[in-house]
């Protein structure tokens, strides 16, 4: 069965239907108002969610479904105890797909291993957020024309942002893209995705500190939050909270048709006088998002029995109960799950759920 837990799930073939049934779907929303009548979604997050959750509540409802879940696991049985493998099991006699935001990292890829219903993954902790990646990939086919041959600029908090690692693995899937990652050192790219992602696919990429050094190359420019509930020291994000602000005078130098990204909360990473701009493109992101978790939804129950449309083989997996994970935010050191590790073709050896590096 098709889930999606990371990018790395959909082939390019898959992110390519997705893309333009998304088109399709706008250019007539209405053929498909009734396309899921009497199908059902169940939305559990147990994390805040403004855009994630509410989007895929209007896309099933354009889609002529229902909508169930709970947007507060503190209302659930997850505050009695209850495990993710034990609740997917249950909200599957319930739903006919499930969208899971959690803030454990793997705990989506948990819910995949014991679900009978497809599983989306709507942002685990720091590791993931495929469905922004769709939405990304979608705003910029329809605000640039064309995905290949960008050169983006990755802003801000590098590090602990679930969205750029997912849209970072996407990118490798396309041609002649130009990666420039600007960052203050504390919030850097990870390593795990400079080395088994950038140097593994052989990418075009480089590090930079200052948005005003490299603007003028960009055709899209993605800013994030530097989000204070990743961080574990509160004086460490105090000393990189405000350390990317796009204000109109930044934005002179850059080219009149580079989009603007932001998956959004900002806080004043972007000041609202750039709102206006034309190339301001984060509340048109917001609704594409509907759109291509309509499509996203529609392809998955599509192929859930498909042979065609399965999972990517799980390679260099093993079980192993003598090593540890070290990722306090990792569900393997808050539920009782089987501790699984990956060893990856140059011998290091990462989590299964996380993606952290154990040695
Ligand atoms: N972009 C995004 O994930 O927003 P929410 O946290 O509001 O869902």
């Amino acid at each position: 069965m098709k889930h999606l837990i990371d990018p790395s799930d959909l082939t390019k073939r898959e992110l390519d239907d997705i893309i333009s049934l998304a088109e399709r779907i706008i250019a007539d929303r209405r053929a498909w108002s009734n396309a899921l009548k009497g199908r059902k979604l169940a939305t559990l997050f147990y994390e805040p969610s403004t855009r994630t959750r509410l989007s895929f509540t209007a896309a099933m409802m354009e889609l002529g479904g229902n909508v169930l879940g709970f947007s507060d696991a503190a209302n659930s049985s997850v505050s009695k105890g209850e495990s993710v493998e034990d609740t997917v099991r249950v909200v599957g006699c319930f739903a006919d797909i499930i969208a899971m935001r959690h803030n454990l990292e793997g705990a989506p890829f948990v819910a995949s291993c014991f679900s009978d219903v497809p599983i989306i993954n709507a942002g685990d902790g720091s590791h993931s957020h495929p469905t922004q990646t769709l939405t990304d990939l979608l705003t910029i086919t329809r605000e640039i024309g064309h995905i290949d041959g960008i050169t983006i600029g990755f802003c801000g908090d590098l590090r602990f942002g679930r969205t750029v690692h997912s849209l970072i693995k996407a990118l490798t899937k396309y041609s002649g893209i130009r990666i420039v990652l600007i960052a203050p050192d504390e919030l850097r790219l990870p390593d795990y995705i400079k080395h088994d992602v950038l140097d593994k696919e052989g990418m075009d990429y480089r590090e930079v500190h200052t948005i005003e050094e490299v603007i003028s190359e960009l055709d899209v420019l993605y800013m994030t939050r530097v989000q204070r509930e990743r961080f574990l020291d509160e004086d460490e994000f105090d000393r990189v909270k405000d350390s990317f602000v796009l204000d109109l005078a930044k934005l002179s130098g850059a080219k009149p048709d580079m989009a603007i990204l932001h998956p959004l909360p900002r806080v004043n990473e972007i000041l609202p006088e750039v709102d206006a701009d034309p190339r301001a493109a984060y509340f048109r992101q917001v609704e594409y998002g509907k759109f291509v978790r309509m499509a996203l939804i529609c392809c998955l129950l599509q192929w859930k029995d498909d042979p065609d449309h399965g999972m990517p083989p799980l390679e260099g997996v093993f079980a192993d109960a003598t090593l540890r994970c070290t990722n306090p935010k990792c569900i393997c050191n808050h539920e009782h799950v089987d501790p699984l590790f990956r060893k990856t073709p140059e011998g290091v050896v990462r989590c299964q759920y996380c993606d952290s590096k154990i040695r």
